[in-house]
């Protein structure tokens, strides 16, 4: 398999975030955000790990740079931190922030690597949590204000923007089951947050077309592939819900169809927060979908969940491949959610914008031999590359993560990268895997100048 097969246009590259990687929490007259303040709770983050230095990206994106240009990488997705650019949420702007984001953008296309803005990969001002966050209905200005201000500062070199990184697991962790920050439990904070990001997601795809219709605008969902523990109809009945909840909450409003009530009935109480002509403005046609797999889900029937009546079965008690996220290694969940997509005929493009792993890498005379994560990555680059031959529309792929770097309430256990880290002294190892994507990447590379030559 080479990088070519997947046609001369497809993007390639990595992906990143924000609070995850930059460090410099406090630096330059960035405001709190809530994950720098849920970090800061003790029993929050494995290790009660904090994300204040992290892999120190905000200090060192040259060197970073410089290494995905070494590493043949293209693309590059990252997140604006929106603290750093309104500290107390919206006001009054932050200078000093808007440059260090100057700074990468002209320094990625210096490097040849063509920036992939994510507007709000979950750091939260916290003056906004302090005011209800994503609950209060106020985030839709407050948002639009974010999104308009980044767009019109940066939309002259950065084409290509996701709206929203994962909705379902910023309000269902955050607002719903409280394990993310903010740590809000409920079913109201849930729904509240679910209806206004829905209304932020087409929002900020509205404000960035309306500034330049030529942009290229995306938003990203977490997905899984589901499928029930056996043909019993419970258990049939159940994966369905669980397949609703992941894979269409968020998607469907977005193109046209609504909420899917009919199957996740306490959607209906959603109506609460529903205002006239907010169905309208649910949808938009975005230019691509960002579809972030991992694993599948093995789901079984049970009356003791409330809402969904369905459990899933972890991969622990299945005897499968894992990765050291306990997450079920399945190459073929990529291959079905992309297919599943592709059946939606309001979805012009997919980008695969997040896909990877963590293992328990060991850096033993400074190498890294994860051979592991080469697999996992082949395997599920031969899902992808099987459902585009067969007419999905995919376009792009991006690994997560480049660096190892701050994985939410895992902290820096858990390392994702293809380029290794050492967090005391911030050293950067590539992998061999790092090694293996660069190699796989040459004919991509090959091509591209071919075609600036002709
Ligand atoms: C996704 C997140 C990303 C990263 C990976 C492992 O859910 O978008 O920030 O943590 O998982």
């Amino acid at each position: 398999m080479k990088a070519i097969d997947f046609g001369p246009d497809f993007k390639w590259g990595v992906s990143s975030s924000s609070f995850q990687t930059e460090g410099a929490y406090q630096t330059d007259d960035k405001g709190i955000s809530i994950w720098d303040l849920f970090s800061g709770v003790p029993g929050k983050i494995n290790g009660n790990k904090k994300a204040h230095i992290s892999c120190d990206f905000y200090n060192r994106y040259i060197q970073d740079l410089i290494l995905m240009n070494y590493m043949n990488i293209k693309n590059f997705r990252f997140s604006i931190s929106w603290p750093r650019i309104f500290p107390e949420g919206f006001g009054k702007v932050n200078e000093k922030g808007l440059d260090f984001y100057d700074r990468l953008i002209d320094y990625s296309l210096e490097m040849d690597i063509d920036p992939w803005v994510t507007l709000y990969h979950w750091d939260l001002p916290q003056a906004l949590e302090d005011k209800g966050g994503w609950t209060n209905r106020s985030v839709i200005h407050w948002f639009s204000k974010y999104v308009e201000t980044c767009i019109k500062k940066f939309g002259d070199r950065v084409q290509n923007w996701m709206i929203l990184n994962e909705p379902l697991v910023f309000t269902g962790a955050g607002y719903f089951l409280g394990i993310h920050a903010p740590g809000k439990k409920g079913m109201s904070p849930f729904l509240q947050a679910v209806h206004h990001a829905v209304l932020c997601q087409s929002m900020g795809g509205r404000i960035a077309k309306s500034w330049n219709g030529k942009l290229n605008i995306g938003t990203t969902f977490s997905t899984s592939h589901i499928e029930p523990l056996s043909k019993h109809i419970l258990n049939v009945n159940a994966a369905e819900k669980v397949d609703a909840l992941v894979n269409r909450l968020f998607l469907e409003p977005l193109l046209g169809l609504g909420y899917p009530t009919r199957d996740l009935p306490f959607l209906n109480t959603i109506e609460k927060y529903v205002q006239p002509g907010d169905e309208q403005l649910m949808v938009f046609p975005m230019d691509f979908i960002g579809v972030q797999n991992y694993t599948r889900e093995i789901v079984r029937h049970t009356s003791f969940v409330p809402y969904i009546n369905a459990r899933i079965v972890k991969a622990e008690k299945r005897n499968v491949p894992k990765t050291a996220m306990q997450w079920e290694i399945y190459p073929k969940a990529m291959y079905h959610i992309l297919k599943k997509y592709a059946t939606y005929p309001q979805i012009k493009n997919l980008i695969v914008t997040e896909n990877g792993a963590a293992f328990n890498d060991e850096l033993e005379n400074d190498k890294v031999n994860d051979l592991a994560r080469i697999n996992f990555l082949k395997s599920y680059l031969a899902e992808v590359k099987k459902a585009k031959q067969e007419g999905a529309p995919v376009r792009g792929y991006f690994v997560w993560c480049f660096t190892d770097n701050f994985e939410w309430t895992e902290g820096l256990s858990k390392r994702f990268g293809l380029v290794h880290v050492d967090f005391a002294t911030q050293k950067r190892t590539i992998k061999a895997s790092g090694g293996w994507y660069r190699n796989f990447l040459t004919t991509a590379k090959m091509s591209e100048a071919q075609k600036m030559t002709g």
